[in-house]
């Protein structure tokens, strides 16, 4: 089949089985050269699915909303004549098709770097898993007002929380065994937002019987979290004012370590692993670790004297090893952004879900140690005690 036309059938099969998340086309081909870019999503109108495109020119953006079936004959229209690059996001996979100098076209697949397969609602508000309404917790954190309004500087933390949820939802999904009564350590739980969300959905949405439990360090954090819980009428939630590294877990069904500082995302994960969690879910912060004991390759070096490129180089690294280790160790992992960078730059997630073991990953591993020159990677070190 030619690499276009197993584009579109790729499109057209995200867009039916509920897989699409999102299309990009660039590089303009054609002869308008102010057409710069379309960017298309799936949204809901009048309760149809739409494909909305936003049309970029260089001066101003153009909104055209097309039925899935004409939308999907623009794509094929666009691709090749006026865009030379076109990539298709969807749960399954990440699919990029290029046209070179000639417009010979190849067309790339990877794996999905996106979990949600989004459809947002145009004409009616959008339905939140955890809502401000009744939730006690919400107004104790400063998020809601009394009356169950989000307040004005409470929207990013409240679209935090649930970007969050949607993606631990799916991830449930996904897994589709996961106990009835479920054991979740929550590791670096801070003021505990995260971690109350989620005993909320998983007890008043999914209607589980979990045992949540935030590890922290700062008391005054802990203590607050567990005045709250059994006034919000969290009975299976408590929080243990610990470093996590002395935490001795009996069972963990599902390990979170949501922005936990620099190794602290490794004692995390290699506390799952070894504790058997079926689902891990990290989401990185700092990364001196790694970077202390990296010595890029020479030909590096004239772009990692830059310091922030230094650390960015240093993120990839860790986070790249973390998810192949993790890979060795059974997981099937998947690396992707959490909540947009205008929530926050710490915004890389990964997680794991118990499955087959990557039997490459070792090898894979070492080579990239190697190629970097990577010391030591602190969670490598945990796994081999
Ligand atoms: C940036 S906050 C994140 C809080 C929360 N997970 C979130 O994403 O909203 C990181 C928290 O991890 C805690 N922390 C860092 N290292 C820790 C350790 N070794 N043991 C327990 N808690 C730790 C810090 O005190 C801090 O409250």
């Amino acid at each position: 089949m030619e690499p276009k036309d197993e584009f579109l059938q790729a499109l057209q099969h995200s867009l039916s089985a509920g897989k699409f998340v999102k299309l990009t086309l660039s590089k303009s081909g054609g002869e308008d050269k102010d057409f710069k870019n379309v960017y298309g999503r799936l949204i809901e109108l009048k309760g149809e699915k739409v494909l909305s495109f936003t049309l970029r020119y260089a001066t101003r953006d153009v909104t055209k909303n097309h039925s899935v079936a004409e939308g999907t004959a623009m794509v094929g229209l666009w691709v090749g004549h006026d865009f030379l690059n076109a990539d298709l996001f969807t749960t399954e996979a990440d699919l990029s098709l290029q046209y070179n100098r000639k417009r010979k076209p190849r067309l790339f697949r990877r794996k999905a770097s996106q979990q949600a397969a989004p459809v947002q609602q145009h004409d009616k508000k959008k339905q939140y898993f955890i809502s401000a309404q009744g939730n006690a917790y919400l107004h104790a954190m400063g998020i809601s007002s009394a009356s169950g309004k989000v307040r004005a500087d409470g929207q990013r933390k409240f679209r935090q929380i649930n970007k969050y949820i949607e993606i631990v939802d799916s991830l449930l999904q996904q897994h589709g065994q996961f106990p009835e009564q479920p054991h979740i350590v929550d590791m670096g739980s801070g003021k505990g937002y995260l971690t109350f969300a989620l005993y909320d959905h998983l007890v008043n949405n999914r209607k589980l019987q979990p045992s949540v439990t935030g590890i922290e360090l700062r008391q005054n954090l802990v203590d607050f979290c567990n005045e709250l819980a059994p006034k919000a009428g969290f009975t299976g939630l408590s929080f243990r004012a610990q470093d996590i590294f002395d935490y001795q877990p009996e069972r963990i069904d599902m390990l979170i370590a949501l922005h936990a500082c620099d190794i602290a995302t490794d004692i995390a994960i290699a506390k799952g692993v070894r504790a058997g969690a079926e689902i891990i879910i990290v989401a990185p912060c700092c990364h001196k670790q790694v970077r202390k004991s990296m010595q890029p390759p020479a030909e590096l070096k004239p772009v990692l004297r830059h310091g922030i490129l230094q650390e960015r180089q240093a993120e990839l690294v860790t986070d790249g090893l973390r998810a192949l280790l993790m890979e060795e160790q059974g997981y099937e992992t998947k690396v992707f952004e959490f909540v947009s960078t205008e929530h926050t730059p710490k915004n890389l997630m990964i997680v794991g879900i118990k499955g087959k073991a990557n039997p490459e990953a070792r090898q894979q591993a070492e080579q990239l140690k190697q190629d970097f020159g990577v010391q030591e990677h602190y969670l490598e070190t945990l796994l081999l005690e």
